[in-house]
């Protein structure tokens, strides 16, 4: 039997974003690949890294050992604030990478000189080495300036979404702008308290899922991309298993019910500041 196909959206820049991918965040590098491979292997072809996670260089390995033409795999990656004045960045993270084009980068936190940033990926734009440009942990007013000054549109905000924290109105805004909003933490970093609510659990058994299938499905049908990070085999392909069944009007309420402006991080000025000082060790990852 041929599985269903994943979803997919059209970004502002023309490109096709699948509607989930594999998430990496603290994972070694050993980790990242591991996780990788099997996402790959599962049929995912969207895989979400950044400079300060330091393990790029193992999803490159994961790219290659796929087997995978470079073209079937959606690779997204994040300039880190300290990186953000320095000239080659694009170039460093290329070569760790070991690909000649990142499809998606984002600007990870609106930190220090992110106007200095953003002209760096735009500049990778344009020279062909980017093929789509965004921004993470932007608040609205950040994004307004943003487009107050771009040359080049954001075309992804990836920013804390799950059930406990959806932003309805901020995704209307959003997408008045051609701006696809992609959920970390879309699980709740793994909290059990938002993963185990008996919707879940009533909705799992109807529909022969698990919960965590349903949360995923419920992103996707709000129109969030979705970037689960797991370590486990199973789920990983599990997690990728939501593209045969549909929520109904009713469902997708009882959830949006859940909504309670809930933040597990919380973006304060010293954080940001401190993101500016902060070097990850690029070079010295495995
Ligand atoms: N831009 C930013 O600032 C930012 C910040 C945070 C995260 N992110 C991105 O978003 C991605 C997702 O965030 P995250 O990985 O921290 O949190 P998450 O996806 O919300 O949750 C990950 C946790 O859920 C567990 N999990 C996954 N699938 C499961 C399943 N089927 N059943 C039970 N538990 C399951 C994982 O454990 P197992 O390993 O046991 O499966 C892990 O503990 C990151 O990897 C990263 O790429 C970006």
């Amino acid at each position: 039997m041929t599985q269903p196909k994943a979803e997919t959206i059209k970004l502002n820049s023309g490109i096709e974003m699948t509607m989930e991918g594999i998430g990496t965040f603290l994972f070694t590098p050993d980790e990242a690949q591991a996780s990788c491979e099997d996402a790959l292997k599962d049929g995912y072809r969207l895989i979400d890294t950044a400079n300060a996670y330091v393990n790029e260089k193992a999803v490159g390995r994961a790219m290659k050992k796929s087997g995978l033409p470079r073209e079937e795999i959606f690779l997204e990656t994040k300039l880190w604030p300290s990186f953000y004045e320095k000239e080659d960045e694009v170039d460093q993270t290329l070569e760790r990478l070991g690909t000649d084009y990142i499809d998606l980068m984002l600007l990870h936190q609106p930190a220090g000189n992110w106007k200095a940033g953003w002209r760096q990926l735009e500049k990778g734009f344009k020279e062909g080495k980017i093929k789509a440009i965004g921004i993470s942990n932007f608040n609205k007013e950040q994004i307004e300036e943003l487009l107050d000054f771009a040359e080049i549109k954001p075309a992804v905000l990836q920013m804390e979404l799950h059930p406990y924290n959806q932003e309805p109105e901020f995704k209307v805004w959003l997408k008045e702008q051609g701006i696809v909003p992609q959920a970390w933490y879309p699980l709740g970093h793994g909290d059990h308290k938002l993963i185990d609510e008996p919707v879940f659990t009533r909705l799992a058994k109807k529909y022969g899922k698990s919960n965590v299938q349903i949360i995923l499905r419920w992103h996707v049908q709000d129109g969030n991309v979705v970037i689960p990070g797991s370590k486990n085999p199973a789920h990983i392909l599990s997690n990728f298993d939501i593209w045969d069944f549909k929520l109904d009007d009713d469902e997708m309420k009882e959830i949006a019910a859940l909504n309670q402006n809930k933040h597990y991080y919380i973006s304060t000025p010293e954080l940001l500041a401190k993101y500016v000082e902060m070097v990850p060790d690029v070079d010295g990852q495995k």
